[in-house]
């Protein structure tokens, strides 16, 4: 019995450190244009995901170029608000592919 736990924990820690791996894989990579296309269906709704411009709105949602240019915006800021709760924004669960691809379109929007 005891063996069993210390098993089945053994193989969580693996698969743990496995997704991790691959999380951190995938965060290097990313499609920009396969990004471009998937903002411009799911988040173009709000988010006015094509200007190149880093200018307010006045809408209260930032363009993705504002967000961009945002300095404390990172691949890594990006990822957690993805995947945290907003009261303004939908939960959207994005597949890890897509993640990454929108996270590499919005940050290809960054000036300099
Ligand atoms: C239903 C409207 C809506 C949709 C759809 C939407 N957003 Fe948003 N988003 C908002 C609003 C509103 C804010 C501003 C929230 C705030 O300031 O609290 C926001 C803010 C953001 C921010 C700002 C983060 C920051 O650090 O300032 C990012 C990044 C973002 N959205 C990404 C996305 C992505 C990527 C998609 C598509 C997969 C998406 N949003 C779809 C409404 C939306």
């Amino acid at each position: 019995m005891k063996m069993t736990l210390k098993v089945s924990l053994l193989s969580m820690g693996l698969t743990c450190c496995a997704l991790w791996g691959a999380t951190l894989q995938a965060t290097e990579l990313g499609d920009v244009d396969a990004g471009r296309q998937y903002a411009e269906q799911y988040c173009a709704g709000c988010h006015d995901v094509a200007t190149p411009n880093p200018m307010e709105t006045g809408s209260g949602i930032p363009t993705f170029a504002v967000v961009a240019n945002k300095p404390r915006v990172t691949r890594t800021s990006l990822v957690v608000w993805m995947q945290s709760s907003h009261p303004k924004m939908p939960n959207l669960m994005l597949e890890p592919q897509d993640l990454d691809n929108v996270i590499a379109y919005i940050l290809s929007l960054k000036k300099n």
